[in-house]
């Protein structure tokens, strides 16, 4: 039995759509955070995200891959589906994996489609400028908003030699400027710019007209992105310099385990708190009788079990 079976409450805000993340243009910075699952995305929604991101990076964080590219569709789906029962106030954008949206414009329609059937999510994200502007097209056309990612895009690993910062060579960047102008004239309602030197991030801002959200890109965007575990501290990996950790749950849920676990040890748990009781008059019974040798004698009545409560 779960203790998670009573569904916790996300916030009341006003659902945010993609038309009102574009409209946040130059406004109040977009706040936005990748979650994987029910409770991590009723933790992003009461803390004020406006984007929750069903990334890719699952794979790192959750699953323990080196790279994003085994995530599939339907691995993806699995998790959007789960942070949309959240029923969250923000927008649940859905990553689409390698590969999803690099064969033809009809399998990419296809693939976004079942972000939102499948997983309830209200957008999707692709990595990539100018060369995925024809899927962007098919995408939009089936009335799904899509959200840009340029930069360092992990998808590109094998291409880029690594996790690279993108853009530090004029040549590069003014590729970026024209990649980002591209995804908005496509009809992008935000991007996503990572791992890219700061004033190229305040150019490609300045150029389009709907929103950056960077991670690892400096502070002139128009919002902010960070991955779940690294900002709560949730594994002691490699964190990138782009990183600030809010807090160190890994060590305070190790800390926490410890204590069960010396609990359990001692004795001291579970308490008189945390254990269902019996009448004494039933208990003594239940005690005479097997001392006594009254099994033959137990009645329906006396088997019936009461509905536990929790
Ligand atoms: O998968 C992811 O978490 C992302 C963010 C880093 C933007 O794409």
């Amino acid at each position: 039995m779960s203790s998670y079976s009573k569904k916790a409450e996300t916030s009341k805000r006003p659902k945010m759509t993609a038309p009102k993340v574009r409209a946040r243009k130059g406004g109040d910075k977009l706040r936005m955070v990748t979650a994987y699952d029910h409770p991590g995305a009723v933790i992003a929604d009461r803390a004020g995200a406006d984007i929750i991101l069903v990334g890719d990076s699952v794979a790192n964080v959750v699953l323990g891959h080196e790279d994003t590219l085994s995530m599939t569709v339907n691995a993806m789906i699995h998790h959007t589906a789960a942070v949309s029962r959240a029923n969250p106030s923000a927008l649940v954008v859905g990553d689409m994996p390698w590969l999803s949206y690099h064969t033809s414009p009809e399998d990419t329609v296809q693939n976004a489609g079942r972000f939102v059937q499948e997983g309830g999510a209200g957008a999707v994200k692709l990595e990539g400028g100018a060369k995925r502007v024809e899927m962007i097209t098919a995408v939009l056309d089936a009335e799904i908003p899509v959200m840009g990612h340029i930069g360092l895009t992990p998808q590109s690993v094998n291409q880029m030699g690594g996790y690279r910062v993108q853009g530090r060579n004029v040549g590069p960047a003014y590729e970026m400027i024209s990649d980002a102008r591209a995804l908005a004239e496509a009809g992008v309602f935000a991007i996503v710019l990572e791992g890219i030197p700061d004033v190229l991030a305040e150019i490609i801002t300045n150029e389009v007209a709907v929103p950056t959200i960077g991670i690892g890109a400096g502070n002139n965007t128009d919002g902010q992105v960070l991955v779940f575990h690294d900002l709560l501290g949730l594994h002691d990996g490699h964190l990138p310099k782009f990183v600030r950790q809010y807090a160190k749950l890994a060590d305070d849920a190790t800390a926490a385990m410890e204590q069960f676990f010396a609990d359990v040890q001692s004795g001291a748990f579970p308490g008189p708190d945390e254990t269902y009781v019996m009448d004494e008059e039933s208990a003594q019974l239940l005690r005479d009788m097997t001392d006594g040798g009254y099994a033959g004698l137990i009645g329906d009545d006396l088997m019936a079990d009461e509905a536990m409560e929790r």
